[in-house]
């Protein structure tokens, strides 16, 4: 990892992720469960980029190259701990790593808690700099430990010690303040101690052991009490993950209505936080909005909706149906039980109703298509009506075909389009019509096969196509 070309910031930041996460119970590695459909460890790694401005180390053990391989080998600077022995080691690893002479300050965060902002850390970085003492710490106070460390002060308020929980006193399992595990430390300092750690009765080096060393060495440890107390939310469990989702989930949608969004049940709704949402837009309970969805204003989605990596424009309305890698101009409808696929493009003013599926065609403004069609390679011009159980034979058992359909043209119901084909503008079919040569412009064809019994009077000129 650490080519000797590597500019090392002044402040480095080191997300910690080598444990096993054995409370999970998974074959996965803890850190790569997904909150929100990114891996936990990506919230980490981002909050430390943001906040530092520069690339974190990450240091991985378990499975590391598992880890390694799903966040990509450029996501982080990665540094292997193998086998793990414990926080300190790990951050002595990742110091060993790098040539520290370079950095003044380290932050120390853990791949297992996501809701930690990156303003938090900024946070702690100012009040670090503001005292001469070599570590600053976030601490958080609340009534359920979670297995948290117990920040140990004394009667002064100054801190002392942090103690793991199972190694505490009654009397220390009492305090309230919580060690969150995100510190500030002088480098310098760090690298020098790391090594006079004491090995814990686990068999562990635990960085936390670093407060009391300090504190022998008669050098300030200042504990920095957290705002919002669900940032500090650690994922060891299931039971974690889905607490830490959901108050990730309330923020991403709290900013959401800060927008001008509705929700009509946020405790229904999935959105993820790479979905851009429209002012005035309303989302119904049980939609999923997933990877790059982009929904334009005024629109109604849902209830029942599921939306991924698509374009939605304004003022439509997509009710029970599901929608993947496609595009929807402004003003459409569709639903209840459609399903757009992969290259599907429907232009302004497109009516698509009930159990409709679209892949790789376009569908022009205006277009109609009610009920139980299949349209697939196919592009459907401007205005024309798609009868109620249309399909497009796309697919000859070896490769695909391409439809063509002109404006305006009026498709009967039931007919089914053997690609590839043209329908030319105007023209019509019957019902039931099995379609397998080209239907000129402006002629009515019927049939099985179907062949064109007569012609259709054209529209004047000045006529209004409607
Ligand atoms: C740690 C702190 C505890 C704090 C809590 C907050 C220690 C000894 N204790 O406890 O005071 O309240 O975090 O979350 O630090 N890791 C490694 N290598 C290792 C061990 C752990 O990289 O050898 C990583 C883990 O993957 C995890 C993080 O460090 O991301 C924290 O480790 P974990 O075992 O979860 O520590 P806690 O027991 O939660
Ligand atoms: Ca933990």
């Amino acid at each position: 990892m650490t080519s000797r070309e590597t500019r090392w910031p002044e402040t480095l930041g080191i997300v910690l992720a080598a444990g096993k996460g054995t409370r999970m119970k998974s074959k996965r590695p803890k850190v790569l469960h997904p909150l929100l459909g990114r891996p936990m460890v990506e919230y980490a790694l981002r909050a430390v980029e943001q906040a530092l401005g520069s690339k974190p180390v990450l240091v991985i053990g378990h499975q590391a190259e598992v880890v390694r391989n799903a966040l990509g080998p450029d996501r982080a600077h990665y540094v292997y701990q193998d086998p793990p022995m414990g926080t300190g080691d790990a951050v002595r690893r990742a110091l060993e790593a790098i040539p520290v002479d370079q950095i003044q300050t380290v932050i120390v965060t853990n791949g297992d808690m996501p809701l930690l902002r990156a303003e938090t850390l900024q946070a702690l970085l100012q009040a670090h700099r503001a005292h001469l003492g070599p570590i600053t710490l976030l601490t958080v106070i609340r009534p359920e430990s979670q297995g948290f460390g117990r920040v140990i002060r004394d009667a002064d308020g100054r801190v002392l010690a942090i103690v793991e929980e199972a190694h505490a006193t009654p009397e220390q399992r009492a305090i309230r303040e919580l060690n969150v595990g995100v510190y500030a430390f002088d480098a310098r300092w760090l690298v020098t101690n790391l090594p006079r750690l004491p090995l814990s009765p686990k068999g562990e080096y635990y960085l936390t052991d670093t407060i009391a060393l300090a504190v022998q060495q008669g050098l300030e440890v200042r504990a920095l009490p957290m705002d919002d107390p669900t940032e500090a939310l650690g994922v060891n469990t299931r039971g974690q993950l889905a607490r830490a989702a959901r108050a990730m989930q309330q923020r991403i949608l709290e900013r959401w209505m800060q927008a001008g969004v509705t929700f009509i049940d946020p405790d229904r709704t999935y959105v993820e936080d790479t979905v851009t949402l429209g002012q005035d837009t309303v989302v119904w309970p049980d939609s999923y909005l997933i990877g790059k969805t982009v929904i334009g204003e005024e629109s109604d989605i849902g209830p029942n909706t599921y939306i991924r990596d698509s374009r939605v424009g304004d003022r439509c309305r997509i009710f029970a149906s599901v929608i993947e890698e496609a595009v929807v101009e402004d003003d459409v409808d569709i639903g209840p039980y459609s399903h757009l696929r992969k290259g599907a493009h429907l232009a302004r003013g497109v009516h698509m109703g009930n159990f409709g599926e679209v892949k790789n065609a376009y569908l022009g403004p205006g277009v109609k298509m009610g009920h139980f069609s299949y349209i697939g390679d196919a592009t459907i011009e401007e205005g024309v009506n798609i009868g109620a159980g249309t399909i497009t034979c796309n697919y000859d058992g070896e490769r695909k075909h391409p439809t063509y359909i002109g404006a305006h043209a009026f498709i009967g119901s039931d007919t089914m389009l053997v690609a590839p084909i043209r329908i030319g503008e105007g023209a019509r079919t019957g019902a039931g019509a099995v379609v397998t040569k080209d239907v000129p412009p402006y002629t009515l064809a019927v049939g099985v096969p179907a062949r064109v019994i007569r012609r259709l009077p054209r529209p004047k000129p000045s006529e209004p196509l409607e």
